[in-house]
């Protein structure tokens, strides 16, 4: 059983071959800019939900946690993104700041990782995201909360056909 599902992991699709280039010396210099340029990529290479991505957060005993999230936005406060205060990675955010971004899109082989502390933002964006929503409906919920990570790290990671990955990874 364990062997067949061995082989079974084993013999799936890897990187597509016609992955695209990434030359990190001639990439854009700020990475926000450099992330909106892959997510356009993304974007004309179908892939579906592109600002979707993995957080890992921990509790105070280092106990690590993580879960898919939307990307709202990227500006000075930090790389955004909303959740209830109340959920569990609302508790680890409290009990300790620092969490881990990895976004993945496998039809271009790459993948960008951010770490660095979160902050809540203020009250009125929290709502202002809230009222956003497209499911919204007027209510409002005092416990959504806004949040921006402010990079320590970033890397930008490109997968290639020879094997010879490209990572570009810029620390703060
Ligand atoms: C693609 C995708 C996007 C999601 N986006 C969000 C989001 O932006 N905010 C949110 O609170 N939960 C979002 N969720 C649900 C979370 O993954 C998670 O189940 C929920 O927030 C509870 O997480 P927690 O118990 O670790 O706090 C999303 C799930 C998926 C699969």
């Amino acid at each position: 059983m364990s062997d067949s599902f061995r082989a079974r992991l084993r013999a799936l699709p890897d990187f597509p071959e016609d992955l695209p280039d990434f030359d990190p010396a001639a990439a854009a210099q700020d990475p926000a800019e450099l992330f909106r340029q892959w997510l356009s990529d993304a974007l004309a290479a179908g892939v579906r939900q592109p600002h979707a991505f993995s957080l890992a957060t921990a509790d105070a005993d280092g106990h690590v946690s993580s879960r898919m999230l939307i990307l709202k936005d990227i500006d000075d406060d930090g790389w955004q993104f909303a959740t209830a205060r109340t959920s569990r990675k609302g508790g680890e955010l409290a009990e300790n700041p620092n969490a881990a971004m990895n976004f993945y899109w496998p039809e271009l082989g790459r993948q960008i990782r951010v770490a660095g502390a979160v902050v809540q933002l203020s009250a009125e964006a929290s709502a202002a995201d809230w009222d956003a929503r497209p499911a919204s409906d007027g209510s409002s919920n005092p416990a959504w909360q806004l949040y921006a990570l402010k990079p320590r790290e970033i890397e930008f990671w490109q997968a290639r056909a020879d094997r010879h990955h490209i990572r570009h990874r810029m620390v703060f």
